[in-house]
């Protein structure tokens, strides 16, 4: 038996001394400034056990990682004609890459990288407005979490919206293409303040448990029956688009060290499910050369190999 405390304790001491520590984005003020020495880590198995260690209590700019919280929320509204306007496999190319658009009709590869990220934004804005889009956001990832205190920082919104001239570009692109129902700066809007969502890795790895529970979101307490967030079947597809999506490409990379489904942002978070085992957030703000957190995919894989777990080998 492994003494998943003792582990997660260790892997921390060990990412706290590494001395390669990758580079934290520098676009925007609020992911340049946060000191790379950071380092969080959150494991919540079936039953609730929660193992904490670093900063694993410290909020951190989720970014992308929101992107999994979004297709959950597209996948209820339209249900499965979401794949009607972005694709499900894996681009091969970097998260904010344009190429394949253009030979692609404007349907982006998968909702993971941004373009389809940002149509996945435009169905949750549908018609409302991007203030009551970016509420049920909220909503929703309080509700997972089951903490209110999760917010939207509206500095790192303003600065994305200020720099973010390629996300413009491929909303437009797509516009062209008519894969945008709304106006781009309203689906702009809303996509930069989810993906400035403040968590941190002890409310990502609750807010993910619905991915470890076969789509059930357990109750608040032993005795609580838990509430069904999505079918099991929409678990394990959301799963199988983060294995091959989740972390752009280097998605290949990632499922042969870590062999789990994972979502990276740019802030350094990655959440990463192990099915029916764990839901499990990681931080540490320096990034690799694919923009996924140096640290955080070491400290994962040193996790996976001292516990045994992978979706290759269920145990
Ligand atoms: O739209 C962007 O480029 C950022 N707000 C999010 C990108 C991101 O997190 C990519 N992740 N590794």
């Amino acid at each position: 038996m492994v003494d998943l405390s003792a582990v997660v304790a260790e892997i921390a001491a060990e990412m706290q001394a590494a001395p390669d520590r990758g580079v934290p984005a520098q676009y925007i003020p609020g992911l340049r400034d946060v000191d790379p020495a950071r380092f969080g880590m959150a494991v919540i198995e079936m039953d609730g056990t929660c193992h904490l260690a670093g900063d694993a209590d410290e909020a951190f700019s989720i970014q992308s990682i929101s992107k999994v919280f979004a297709l959950t929320l597209a996948l209820g509204a339209v249900g499965d004609q979401l794949w009607t306007r972005v694709g499900r496999e894996p681009s091969g190319t970097a998260f904010n890459s344009i190429v394949q658009l253009e030979t692609e009709h404007g349907i982006p590869r998968n909702p993971f990288i941004n373009a389809g990220a940002i149509v996945v934004s435009d169905v949750l804005l549908g018609r409302h407005e991007p203030r009551e889009a970016i509420g049920e956001m909220l909503r929703f990832v309080r509700g997972l979490a089951g903490e209110e205190d999760i917010i939207v920082d509206r500095a790192v919104a303003a600065a994305e919206m200020e720099t973010g001239h390629r996300n413009m570009a491929l909303a437009h692109y797509m516009h062209a293409f008519g894969n945008l129902k709304n106006p781009v700066e309203r689906v702009l809007g809303f996509y930069f303040h989810q993906c400035a969502l403040a968590m941190s890795c002890r409310q990502l790895a609750l807010a993910g448990r619905y991915l470890m529970a076969r789509g059930v979101q357990p109750g608040a307490t032993a005795g609580e029956r838990g509430r069904s967030v999505v079918s099991p079947q929409r678990a394990r597809r959301i799963n199988a688009v983060m294995m091959t999506c989740g972390h752009y490409d280097g998605s290949g990379e990632f499922a042969f060290r870590v062999g789990l489904p994972g979502k990276s942002g740019v802030g350094g978070g990655i959440l990463a499910i192990a099915p029916c085992k764990a839901s499990i957030a990681v931080w540490s703000p320096g990034l690799n050369a694919r923009g996924n957190s140096q640290l955080g995919t070491l400290a994962l894989e040193r996790l996976v190999q001292r516990t045994g777990w992978s979706v290759f080998d269920p145990g």
